[in-house]
C-alpha cells in the first residue's frame, strides 16, 4: 500500500502517525515547529487524508505494515523516533512488536495500550454500520468531536477547532469504518509494555476524556525507560492543541535522544 506523506526537513528522521478519524494535517504544529535538524515524515494512515481507501478491516498490525513499506520506499534504513497518537499510538506498538530494531526512541500521545472492552468494540462496528449507511462520517465526527478536545481549546481557542472538524467529517467513509474495525480487534499490549527498552516519551493532555491521564500515567509507568508529560489546556488532541506545550516537551526529548 502505498501511502501519502508528508516529509519535510532534513536530518534525524522522526515519523508521526496520527489519529482517527484524522490525516497529517493534525501535525502542522509539529512540522512547521520542529525547526532544523529533523526529517518529519507524516503519512496519512490507510484509509484516511490522500491515502487509498481499500475494502475491509485495517488492522493496526497492517496500517503498521503500511508505514515500514513507505519507510522502505523512502529507504529510511536507521532508527527512526516513531510518535503516534491515539490511533497512531496502537499503530506504534504493532511496529514495536514487529519491527523494534527500525525504531530508537517513542513518543506516545493520547493513547492506550489495552484492548477494546466487548462493549466499546460493540459501539464501533454500530458506529462503522452508521458510516457505511449515511455515505458519511458525520455521525462519527459528531459523536466524536465534543470529547476530542479539552475545555480550554473549546473556550479559547474555537479556530483550532474548526479546521479539524472540517477534515474529519471529509473522511471516507470506507476508511472510517476500515479503521474502527481494525481497531475494535487489536490485541492488548500492556503486556509488552515491560519490554520496550528504548527511550520513551509519553505526552497526555490534562484534560483528555477519551485516554484519560490516569489511564496514561499508569502506562507509562509500565516502561522503563519512559517520561511523562502532562500537557496543560488540551484535552486528547494535545500536540495539536497545545502545540507549545508539547513541542517543547517533543524536542527536549529529540535533543536527549541524539546527545546519546
Ligand atoms: C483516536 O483519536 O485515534 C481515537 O480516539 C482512538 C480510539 O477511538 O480508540
Amino acid at each position: 500500500m502505498r501511502l501519502a506523506y508528508s516529509d519535510e526537513g532534513t536530518g534525524r528522521p522522526v515519523v508521526l502517525l496520527h489519529g482517527f478519524p484524522l490525516s497529517r494535517a493534525m501535525w502542522c504544529e509539529q512540522i512547521s515547529g520542529f525547526g532544523s535538524g529533523y526529517r518529519v515524515i507524516a503519512p496519512d494512515l490507510r484509509g484516511q487524508g490522500d491515502s487509498p481507501t481499500p475494502d475491509g478491516v485495517y488492522t493496526m498490525d497492517e496500517l503498521a505494515g503500511d508505514v515500514v513499506e513507505m519507510l522502505d520506499s523512502l529507504k529510511i534504513v536507521e532508527p527512526v523516533v516513531l510518535g503516534g497518537l491515539s490511533m497512531g499510538g496502537y499503530v506504534a506498538f504493532s511496529i514495536m512488536a514487529h519491527y523494534s530494531s527500525r525504531v530508537r526512541g517513542l513518543i506516545l500521545m493520547d493513547t492506550r495500550a489495552s484492548a477494546d472492552t466487548p462493549e466499546v468494540a460493540r459501539d464501533r462496528e454500530a458506529s462503522a454500520q452508521a458510516v457505511l449507511d449515511a455515505n458519511s462520517a458525520h455521525p462519527v465526527v459528531a459523536k466524536m468531536l465534543p470529547r476530542l478536545f479539552g475545555k480550554a481549546t473549546f473556550d479559547e481557542h474555537p479556530e483550532r477547532v474548526e479546521p479539524l472538524r472540517g477534515l474529519m467529517e471529509q473522511s471516507p467513509p470506507r476508511g472510517v469504518a476500515g479503521a474502527l474495525r481494525g481497531m475494535a480487534v487489536r490485541p492488548d499490549r500492556r503486556p509488552m509494555l515491560a519490554e520496550i527498552s528504548i527511550p520513551t516519551l509519553v505526552l497526555v493532555g490534562e484534560e483528555d476524556v477519551i485516554t484519560p491521564p490516569d489511564e496514561v500515567k499508569a502506562m507509562a509507568g509500565a516502561i522503563p525507560n519512559s517520561r511523562l508529560v502532562v500537557i496543560p489546556k488540551a484535552g486528547h488532541l494535545a500536540p495539536y492543541e497545545n502545540p507549545g506545550a508539547a513541542n517543547s516537551a517533543i524536542l527536549e526529548f529529540l535533543q536527549s535522544l541524539h546527545a546519546r
